[in-house]
């Protein structure tokens, strides 16, 4: 039932074309989306002011990519809430937000929890799930699946990027009904599936890599924008699997202290997708290369030959707001040979259920 792989997790980031494929059919029609496949009306798209994003875990981080999709494509403002924080924290919901919950399972406990307190409140709340007919899509006023297909692996990898894809689907709804439609994003966003069919055949040489940085014990992940956002999904992968301890950083928020923790040989994961902030992002690479960092990065393919790093994962991507899908698959993929080399138990990390029912 693996279909062949070693472990659940391989098959279901291999399968990442194919699932993206499912995941956007049936909902564009030309360049434009089908707003109803979204599960909600044009009208109340064209109501939203603002949106409260609630998650937990890597759906929390998907919720990060979609903050900056949807910000910019539609310039209406997200809020991102880690859901155990939120629904502690006595929120203030004003009219016109529409509460998001994002979650692979659906029964997620504390993201449940806040849909419920929204609802209370009379507040719009939207669902957008992976599990069909889950506690979360039940209660919510909308749902949008991602139709990711059953995730066995505990570490979520195609609901991941799924999630971003139903994002992406949404910011550009968004910005069509607002006034800003991107018909350009809408096609290339078809493209994603061969797009990821081929990072994904090129990744023989990840393997190597990944023996390299299994024999660290810290290691930092760092970026700018929507890569800072995969950065902190990445450092969680590879946590969760292959127990070393990461930590995300924004690339421009090393100066403020962090720096000191670089010396010779310290491991860096870097992401440079972003071309409005490529040029930052490289110089932060010089910082770190210049006190003797050992660097790992993930560029798109058109900036390899300005970042002078250790370890290169050049990508191909049509658009730096298209590139998160894209970008994750190799981080997927460091972190699965990474835990492979450490000796772990790859479908079955300790400490970690694959549905968190209880707070
Ligand atoms: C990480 C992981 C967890 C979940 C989190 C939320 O790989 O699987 O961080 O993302 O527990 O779960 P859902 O999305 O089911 O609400």
């Amino acid at each position: 039932e693996r279909g062949g792989y070693a472990h659940f997790m391989l098959k279901e980031i291999m399968e990442q074309p194919d699932v993206w494929g499912d995941c956007l059919l049936g909902r564009t029609e030309g360049d434009r989306v089908v707003v109803e496949e979204l599960g909600l009306t044009e009208t109340q798209l064209e109501q939203v002011r603002r949106i409260q994003v609630v998650a937990a875990g890597t759906a929390y981080h998907a919720g990060l990519i979609g903050k900056a999709l949807i910000e910019r494509l539609a310039r209406i403002p997200v809020d991102v809430a880690v859901a155990s924080e939120f629904r502690y924290q006595d929120p203030v919901l004003q009219r016109g937000t529409l509460v998001m919950a994002v979650s692979q399972s659906g029964e997620t406990a504390d993201t449940l929890a806040c849909i419920n307190l929204a609802r209370q409140q009379g507040m719009p709340t939207y669902a957008l799930v992976n599990t069909v007919g889950s506690t979360i899509a039940r209660e919510s006023d909308a749902v949008v699946y991602t139709h990711a297909g059953p995730e066995i692996a505990v570490a979520s990898t195609k609901a991941y990027t799924t999630q971003i894809l139903v994002l992406t689907l949404l910011a550009l709804a968004l910005a069509d009904v607002h006034g800003r439609p991107r018909p350009d994003l809408v096609r290339s966003l078809l493209t994603l599936p061969k797009m990821g069919a081929d990072i994904l055949a090129e990744m023989e040489h990840i393997e190597d890599m990944a023996s390299r940085l299994s024999t660290n014990r810290d290691v930092f992940y760092i970026g700018r924008g929507l890569d800072y956002a995969l950065a902190m999904e990445g450092q969680l992968k590879i946590k969760e699997i292959a127990y070393i301890h990461a930590e995300a950083y924004a690339a421009g928020e090393l100066k403020h202290g962090t720096l000191a923790l670089i010396e010779d040989g310290t491991p860096i994961v870097a992401i440079v997708t972003e071309d409005s902030v490529a040029e930052k992002s490289i110089s932060n690479i010089l910082e770190v290369k210049a006190r003797g960092a050992e660097v790992w990065a993930i560029v798109d393919d058109r900036l390899k030959t300005r970042v002078p790093v250790d370890h290169l994962i050049p990508i191909r991507v049509p658009n730096a707001l298209l590139a998160p899908a894209l970008a994750a698959l190799p981080l997927q993929m460091l972190a699965y040979w990474t835990a492979v080399k450490c000796g772990q138990d790859v479908d079955q990390p300790r400490n970690l259920a694959k549905s968190v029912t209880v707070e």
